[in-house]
């Protein structure tokens, strides 16, 4: 959602607050703006559209001398439609502010400050927050106490930042719900929304809590919460620079389907003893001398990440045999879930910072044991669930994930074996035979991104289609949904995901001689030999079918379809996440025909950090 870059130092404000916001690009919005204080007033400059078109009305200000503090944002428009007025930062009096969330209570507020005399611009809720903290500095307060009885009026999600014109050293912080991080500097500090924002300057970040507000100017960075100064632990980030650039590819999307040979690598490396079956991951400790007990796991997700939970069913009923359910995290929150203290609810998220995700978590806290399946250290749902399993896919820049998607996929199977050795439902050798096929998935994606080409021809003679179905069965049913919104989400493809046994009870009606149809075709038995003949069912109704399998020379013998694409097999229980490749890179291809915005598609957002 919304961006957020702030810097005091002694650079040019400007040039760290684009470049900040050019690295945050990717989680999508509708305009963008900034604002410096130069020579005794704010220069705030705002535009609608990319980033090129704040470029274009900075440059046409012609401005000699540089500012050392700013804040700068994207805005991805909730209240208020994408127009220049309702950009942020947004300026009252001494104060110019910009805002991540939603104030829930912003119309009485408004109603109040109006009585008052402020004069609004903008349809925003934020505007008021801008006012609110203006009124309260006039009144005499000093900045971070004025912050805290802003904030303390505003009710709903935010990260504030604040510039104000009679303390211009400083940028004033508060967080709540909302991500906002810390990036310490040698005479120079940053913030940002995000960890990208900031990696060209530093990997040293504090990732702020619920409640805090704050204080930065070159030199010092002064926390607090509740009133009383608190110390927040400084972090090293691990992540390059390098890795969150294209690395020569033409779009992020297509670098980060290649990276998932070596992001698999490190989500498993160190956690697998393939001598005795076990995996190792101390930060599952805690779940050990429950594991016996579960009755049962409940995965919330959104988007992708609900797929990877559909695909986690799966293993865990198999290898652990615990009873699963799998939820939209948006429907979970608001039923009654009858979690109780026997129960283990997993979130999972790329992001971690899902609110949805966030909020369906937040209702099993107390009540469930709870777990975070997450990429990004530190992020919302990490620090408020009992446990973590970090997926280690590094820095998905591309509103499509891909490699989140395939390393969800690994931590949830290593989870299924960890769970699987406590309570002693698999052997010892069957746990080896998994371990051993996921220990040659680096390998075995290595050899499947080479299908690359062959995908991209295909892609060719079906790029003009505007509906496509995608069918797979067992576990690739989650698959097959998953091929279907990678297409539609960045080819805006009309795209369909069903289990292709459930084809014959409506979705049949659809298919004709203008409808492509992918069939991911396992070869594992029985359900091979049942999609071969769902897949003859379509084919009969004059579907243009394209095969995606696993499946042996010999056994696709006498199928015919327009195109089969075939990768390397390794074992059953890996197959899945090898079928889904050629999957990402089939919407990858199709979006790239049609000439479509790949790594930022329209209307989509890397991060939903609303509901
Ligand atoms: C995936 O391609 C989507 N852009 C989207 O469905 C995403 O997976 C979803 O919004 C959940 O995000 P999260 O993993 O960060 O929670």
């Amino acid at each position: 959602m919304c961006g957020i870059v702030g810097y005091a130092g002694s650079q040019d404000a400007l040039g760290i607050l684009i470049g900040g916001l050019e690295s945050l690009e990717y989680r999508g919005y509708d305009s963008a703006g900034v604002a410096v204080y130069d020579h005794g007033k704010f220069e705030v400059t705002r535009a609608t559209g990319k980033l090129i078109e704040l470029k274009k009305a900075l440059a046409s200000k012609h401005r000699t001398a540089s500012a050392p503090v700013g804040i700068g944002h994207t805005r991805w428009a909730t209240h208020g439609r994408p127009t220049e007025t309702n950009a942020h930062p947004h300026t009252a009096g001494r104060v110019s502010l910009i805002h991540n969330g939603i104030i829930e209570n912003y119309l009485p507020l408004r109603a109040m400050l109006e009585e008052k005399g402020c004069h609004f611009l903008s349809e925003t809720d934020t505007e008021v927050a801008a006012h609110l903290l203006n009124t309260l500095l006039e009144d005499g307060m000093e900045p971070l106490a004025a912050m805290r009885a802003m904030c303390a009026q505003v009710k709903g999600s935010y990260a504030f930042l604040a510039l104000d014109s009679k303390n211009p050293d400083r940028v004033l912080v508060a967080k709540n719900s909302t991500p906002i991080i810390i990036g310490r500097g040698e005479g120079e500090n940053f913030i940002a929304s995000d960890i990208p924002a900031i990696l060209q300057h530093t990997r040293r970040i504090i990732v702020l809590e619920d409640g805090d507000l704050a204080q930065i100017t070159a030199g010092t960075v002064y926390i607090e919460n509740k009133g009383t100064e608190v110390a927040r632990k400084e972090e090293v980030i691990s992540w390059d620079p390098i890795t969150a650039q294209k690395g020569g590819f033409k779009h992020f999307m297509l670098k980060e389907i290649y990276d998932q040979s070596r992001v698999i690598g490190d989500t498993l490396r160190g956690r697998i003893s393939e001598s005795d079956g076990s995996v190792k991951m101390p930060e599952l400790e805690p779940l050990r001398a429950k594991a016996a007990t579960l009755k049962r796991i409940v995965l919330v997700a959104c988007g992708t990440a609900w797929h990877a939970c559909l695909e986690g069913k799966f293993f865990l009923e198999e290898f652990a045999g615990i009873p699963c359910e799998v939820d939209y995290a948006s429907e979970f929150r608001y039923r009654t879930g009858l979690i109780d203290s026997d129960t283990l609810v997993i979130a999972v998220s790329q992001s971690g910072e899902t609110l949805d995700t966030l909020g369906a978590l937040e209702c099993a806290i107390g009540k469930g044991i709870t777990l975070a399946v997450c990429n990004v250290v530190g992020a919302s749902i990490c620090r408020k669930a009992d446990m973590v399993l970090y997926t280690h896919a590094g820095p998905e820049i591309s509103v499509a994930s891909t490699k989140a998607f395939t390393t969800q996929l690994v931590a949830l199977q290593l989870l299924a074996i960890f769970l699987a050795e406590v309570r002693n439902s698999m052997s010892a050798n069957a746990r080896r035979n998994v371990l051993h096929a996921m220990l040659q998935l680096p390998a075995a994606i290595a050899q499947t991104l080479k299908v690359d080409s062959e995908v991209a021809s295909v892609a060719k003679g079906f790029f003009q289609a505007r509906d496509f179905l995608f069918l797979g069965r067992g576990r690739c049913y989650p698959i097959a949904l998953e091929g279907a919104l990678k297409l539609k989400e960045i080819s805006y493809i009309h795209a369909e995901g069903y289990p292709a046994g459930e084809m014959k009870h409506g979705p049949i009606a659809l298919i004709d001689e203008q409808m492509p149809v992918v069939m991911v075709l396992q070869r594992e038995r029985p359900l091979f030999e049942k999609t071969v003949s769902n897949l003859k069912e379509v084919e009969a109704r004059g579907a243009r079918v394209i095969v995606v399998t696993d499946a042996t020379d010999e056994d696709l013998k006498g199928i015919a379809a327009q195109a089969i694409v075939k990768i390397p097999f390794v074992a059953h229980e890996t197959s899945p996440l090898l079928l889904n490749i050629p999957l990402q890179m089939l919407a990858y291809h199709v979006a790239v025909l049609n000439g479509t915005d790949v790594d930022l598609p329209r209307n989509l957002a890397k991060s939903v950090t609303v509901e």
